[in-house]
């Protein structure tokens, strides 16, 4: 049974862009923007706002990526923009600089989300329904569709070439090019996924394969040349980023400095959280397109196409060491177009009531779930941002210590004050030095022995003015004898909380005078 959401005029037409659809997906991701107000990985800030801040602002704090210039500014750029502009309209509120663009990257995922729509539309006959549902109830995608997060707009831009991609019948469509060419400078891994289906197509086309790739050259070297161009601006120097990105994490092997999983950990891990409820369909559906799925007749086949490029890529992030749940987020869109397709089909024999309880349950699974994470779990940052930054508009001699595990609190995009801060260092060894080790890890090794070496020597008045921990710390009776003391107690993640960081962020702040 199609469901059919409209009952009006059809939301979605071919050849036309949908603005009543759009006008929709925009409402419901302002809705996950209201229910979102946690935190989730420090690139959210350090990869693509703070840089934003530094060009447009004069100060923001420059991450090693930067300096060594492993990262594009295609997305950086977006966000310096719309910075740009609230400063010429002197609207830079903190508030406003730290909502807009968080509505900017909602407004462009509401955009993907079109496209996702549309490209189902267009390859199921109409058939959308139950991807919209799924898609709109898979709340990991919800929790990160307004993130300033480099993998969402990966996502994004993934879905847009998704639907450009020539998939049956195969012709020379190019538009996908561009996009592909984009997306490697955006995120170089995305090379990985597009790889297997770069290949399909140019196997597929009945031309020479020196044809078709001299067919790609033109959007290549245009969108490439384009991309290599404004970074070169921005950094200062010519740069190629996805070339310094590979040689980075790829040679030096820095990567697996942020952490390691085993093999199998997307396997067991990463899809249940990232798909939710959708893993049991998606399921399903590979083990049936595992036995349908044939090399001779990839070409005339979607789902099999799509289902070769999951696994590949799964396969190849499964062997990189570090592994995490937003790096198989681009994936998302063919995996629900998969599941979506397995519910589809079960739902054209399932009665009503069943087919209801289902709907209810996915949506309460998702709302539940974003309600918790989005207003439960690690929202202790962005509150004690908010009083810092308060605070910090009226004191501009405020000197802020976060001790925090390192970057675990946003930046300069959130204070909007040029007030001195010190965060934790926690920069790979990028020098191979011997015996290397962070000044996040010395702290979280013997916090007291660290405060005793950092602050003992320095006279009182030049102390930090305001020092912030989570509540796994506790050097309060250190801080108590040098007129520290506890101006809040902020919640943070009273559930499931992570062992360096704690249930809750507390802000100390000194009595006494600075130096003159
Ligand atoms: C920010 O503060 C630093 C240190 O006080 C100063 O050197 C810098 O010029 C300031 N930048 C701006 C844009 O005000
Ligand atoms: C922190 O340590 C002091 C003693 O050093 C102790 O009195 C206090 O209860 C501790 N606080 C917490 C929250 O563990
Ligand atoms: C703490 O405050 C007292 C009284 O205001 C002052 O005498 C003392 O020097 C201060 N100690 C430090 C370490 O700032």
């Amino acid at each position: 049974m199609p469901l059919n959401l409209s009952g009006m005029k059809p939301l979605v037409n071919v050849g036309e862009f949908p603005f009543r659809l759009l006008l929709l997906l925009v409402f419901l991701r302002t809705m996950d923007l209201v229910w979102v107000k946690s935190t989730y990985v420090p690139d959210e800030y350090w990869q693509s706002l703070e840089v934003a801040h530094n060009k447009v602002f004069g100060y923001g704090y420059l991450t090693w990526e930067w300096i060594e210039g492993i990262r594009s500014y295609v997305y950086v750029s977006l966000i310096s923009l719309l910075y740009a502009i609230l400063k010429f309209f002197e609207l830079e509120s903190p508030e406003l600089i730290i909502l807009a663009p968080r509505m900017l990257q909602g407004i462009i995922s509401s955009v993907s989300d079109v496209y996702f729509i549309r490209w189902v539309h267009e390859k199921r006959n109409g058939q959308y329904s139950w991807a919209f549902i799924s898609w709109f109830t898979t709340f990991f995608v919800s929790y990160c569709s307004t993130r300033t997060l480099i993998n969402t707009f990966e996502m994004n831009l993934t879905i847009i070439a998704l639907y450009y991609y020539p998939w049956t019948p195969k012709t020379n469509n190019f538009p996908f090019v561009s996009i592909v060419t984009l997306l490697c400078f955006v995120r170089p891994t995305a090379g990985v996924i597009w790889l297997p289906l770069i290949l399909i197509n140019i196997s597929s086309v009945r031309k020479p394969v020196t044809y078709t790739l001299m067919s790609y050259l033109p959007n290549l070297i245009l969108v490439g040349g384009a991309c290599v161009a404004l970074d070169s601006y921005m950094h200062g120097s010519l740069v190629v980023t996805p070339w310094n990105f590979f040689k980075t994490n790829v040679l030096k092997d820095i990567g697996s400095f942020y952490g390691t999983h085993d093999p199998l950990w997307y396997l067991y891990c990463g899809l249940p959280v990232v798909l939710g409820l959708q893993t049991l369909p998606f399921a399903i559906g590979c083990f049936r397109l595992a036995g349908t799925s044939r090399l001779s007749n990839l070409k005339y086949n979607l789902e099999s196409q799509m289902f070769i490029t999951i696994v590949w890529s799964i396969l190849v992030y499964s062997l990189l060491p570090h592994k995490e749940f937003r790096f198989i987020l681009p994936l998302a869109p063919m995996m629900i177009y998969i599941s979506s397709g397995v519910l589809s089909k079960w739902s054209s024999t399932a009665s009503y009531s069943l087919l209801y309880f289902i709907g209810v349950v996915m949506i309460s699974v998702h709302t539940g779930a974003l309600i918790f994470l989005g207003q439960f779990h690690q929202t202790g940052q962005l509150e004690a941002m908010e009083k810092l930054s308060l605070a910090a508009q009226n004191q501009t001699d405020m000197k802020i210590h976060f001790l925090t595990p390192c970057h675990s609190f946003p930046g300069y995009s959130h204070l909007h004050a040029n007030v001195s801060t010190k965060y934790l260092n926690c920069e790979p060894n990028l020098d191979g030095a011997p015996d290397y080790v962070t000044e996040d890890e010395l702290f979280f090794n013997n916090s007291r022995a660290w405060a005793d070496r950092e602050y003992s020597t320095l006279r009182p008045c030049t102390l930090p003015s305001h020092i912030v921990t989570f509540d796994s710390v506790n050097i309060t009776n250190f801080l108590y004898i040098r007129n520290y003391t506890r101006i809040h107690r902020i919640s943070h993640a009273e559930y499931f909380p992570d062992d360096k960081q704690g249930k809750f962020v507390h802000i100390y702040k000194r009595r006494g005078a600075r130096c003159a």
